[in-house]
Parts: structure tokens; C-alpha cells; sequence
């Protein structure tokens, strides 16, 4: 395996979309030919909920918030792909539970 992708599935980020984005994800890794290299895990609550859905990618680790169907399939082909993290959808330290 080349990365590891944990995608959040807790409550808020399953009420903010998770699904779809686990579905992108999906098909993105499939139409870059990268399911053999790739694992994509569904995870519990990554504490950072009002900013979800969170996907965090390794090696790294990188955390993005705000992960939607088109950006999970952006950060496929540009992070994991093309090797090049997305930093305009990384989470920020502020968006953590509890810091503000
Ligand atoms: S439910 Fe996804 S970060 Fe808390």
C-alpha cells in the first residue's frame, strides 16, 4: 500500500455527507487505478466534527476538512495521485474540538 485514507463516519461527519464522499472516494481511486495501492478505511470521530466530513491521508499525516464529492476526488488525483497535498483543505489546528 502506498497511502492509507481514513475517512470519518461519526455522527456529524455522517450527517454532513460522509456517504457521498466515501462513494467519490470510491470511484476516484477506481478511475486512477489506484485500488490496488490504496486503502480506504472508514473511521470513528477524528474531534474535529463542526468541519467534517474529515479524511485524514498517510503517509503524513495530512487531515482535510471539508472533504465533499468533488473534493475527495481532487484530492485523490492531486495528493495521492500526483503526490502534491491540497493545502487550502487541510484542517487548521483551530478547527480541533474544544479550541475555541
Ligand atoms: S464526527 Fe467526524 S470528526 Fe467528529
Amino acid at each position: 500500500m502506498t497511502h492509507r485514507l481514513y475517512l470519518c463516519h461519526g455522527p456529524s461527519c455522517s450527517a454532513r455527507g460522509a456517504l457521498a464522499t466515501r462513494q467519490a472516494l470510491d470511484t476516484a481511486l477506481w478511475e486512477a487505478g489506484l485500488l490496488d495501492t490504496v486503502e480506504l478505511q472508514s473511521s470513528g470521530c477524528q474531534d474535529h466534527c463542526d468541519h467534517g466530513p474529515n479524511l485524514l491521508v498517510y503517509p503524513g499525516a495530512c487531515r482535510y476538512a471539508g472533504v465533499t464529492p468533488e473534493r475527495a476526488a481532487a484530492i485523490v488525483a492531486r495528493h495521492v495521485r500526483d503526490g502534491v497535498p491540497v493545502e487550502e483543505w487541510l484542517a487548521t489546528p483551530a478547527m480541533r474540538r474544544g479550541t475555541r
